[in-house]
């Protein structure tokens, strides 16, 4: 592998002028000029990836480099946001000439990527049968309209973590409802025994939404329906999901910070002991356990909480291999994916970063589950997960929702007149009438 780059330029581009999103400031490497053969003749392949994610996939790449001396893998360095990152990729195909020749791809931009003409539909080069140790919802992830566009490298699912000492010392079971998590929270907060009582993703960002339709979900609500392209964000059900996250903020059991939150400030918080619960991913779990974790030992994960009467849903996340169809080497780069995706790769960083897997079979695997005895419990999850609206306009529709619920969280609108106009600017996005 050759030592991941730094973006080395800097692109302003007004989408809104194209009609596909807002205004970015776009970092980009050269394009075509990127040599594709290296001067001993191998292929170079050039890839994407945000910066929290190269530790996980540079080891792999790296020893899959060593077993074959035909393929190179260079990495560049994105954000770590996932839809920066997706910014990125969408001003490199727009510009034409883009240098990349795989994508890692979050679940969520396939739709409009592939849709875009960007992907090449990988099809063809997998029968029925190379598919089935796929989980089936990952593999869906990566279909559009008939295409596979992406093959599965891991799968998410919102979850929530607790710290199962100070519930067994203070004579809790873990909370199932929203309600119970509250109560639990404030009162271990009264007692002293905890800074925080719940922490979650407020930031406006791509985890906003995914964080916001696992607790929609919880109380009965839908965000868009693929189907019919019905919005629900201006029902009862949305208006009582924001609420409760406003009433963590109001009530002290989450800190006002929290709206500006990703994922990390909260992991960090939490695995300083700061906290009592936390919404997060499955990657969580071996760092707040490492050996340096204040936490270690005292945590557990469990599935997201939901509101009485309802039942639970964490959302489907999840990242995997596609190939641009720019590729020069479109042959070099699928062998690649498949290495990528395979269950060596897909154990090591199981193993390494506590990944789930994409591949049943690894749910039976020894030593993952020596490291992992809750994997199994996962699939249980992730049968249950609740998508983000799998369709083209996705990116602009996350958007509209990011805007509202973060203006409602910092109380720069009220929760019942941002949905309102965030379910409208949706309607006409999708073209419905408001
Ligand atoms: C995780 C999920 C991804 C999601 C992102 C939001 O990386 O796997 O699907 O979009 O978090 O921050």
């Amino acid at each position: 592998m050759k030592h991941f780059q730094s973006p080395t330029r800097r692109r302003f581009l007004s989408w809104a002028a194209l009609g596909l999103g807002w205004v970015t400031q776009a970092c980009q490497p050269s394009p075509r000029s990127t040599p594709k053969k290296t001067s001993t003749g191998e292929i170079e392949l050039t890839v994407m990836i945000g910066a929290q994610e190269i530790p996980t996939w540079k080891p792999v790449i790296e020893q899959w480099e060593a077993q074959q001396s035909q393929i190179r893998i260079n990495i560049i360095e994105g954000p770590t946001a996932t839809n920066l990152v997706e910014d990125l990729y969408t001003s490199a195909f727009l510009l034409g000439e883009s240098p990349y020749d795989l994508i890692f791809m979050d679940i969520v931009w396939v739709p409009k990527f592939a849709a875009a003409g960007w992907l090449l539909d990988l099809s063809d080069r997998l029968s029925e049968a190379d598919l089935t140790d796929f989980l089936k919802a990952d593999v869906a992830g990566g279909r559009y309209e008939g295409g596979l566009y992406r093959l599965p490298a891991r799968t998410d699912a919102g979850m929530l973590f607790y710290r199962k000492d100070l519930l067994a010392a203070a004579g809790y079971q873990p909370p199932e409802t929203t309600l119970e998590l509250l109560k639990i929270a404030q009162d271990l907060q009264v007692q002293k025994k905890v800074r925080w009582g719940y922490l979650w993703q407020g930031r406006q960002y791509e985890g906003l939404p995914a964080m916001f339709v696992e607790v929609l979900a919880g109380y009965g609500g839908f965000w868009i329906n693929p189907e019919t392209q019905d919005v629900g964000l201006d029902r009862p059900e949305a208006l009582n999901a924001l609420r409760f996250l406003a009433e963590t903020i109001a009530a002290g059991i989450a800190p006002s910070g929290v709206t500006t939150y990703q994922e990390e400030e909260t992991r960090r918080m939490f695995q300083n002991g700061d906290a009592l619960f936390l919404r997060n991913w499955p990657y969580v779990w071996p760092l707040a356990n490492a050996a340096d974790s204040p936490v270690r030992g005292n945590i557990a994960i469990k599935p997201m909480v939901h509101a009485p009467g309802f039942a639970s849903a964490g959302c489907l996340g999840g990242w995997g291999w596609g190939i641009a169809k720019s590729t020069r080497h479109p042959e070099a780069a699928w062998q690649a994916v498949q290495h990528l995706c395979s269950s060596l790769a897909q154990k090591q960083i199981a193993l390494s970063y506590g990944y789930l897997p994409t591949r049943r079979s690894l749910y039976q695997d020894t030593e993952i589950l020596q490291k992992y005895p809750f994997f199994p419990s996962m699939l249980t999850v992730l049968e249950s997960a609740v998508l983000r609206p799998p369709i083209a306009q996705y990116a602009q529709a996350s958007d509209i929702l990011q805007r509202y619920l973060s203006a409602a969280l910092s109380k720069r609108m009220s929760p019942d007149q941002a949905l309102k106009s965030a379910a409208n600017e949706t309607r006409r996005l999708l073209g419905k009438k408001t």
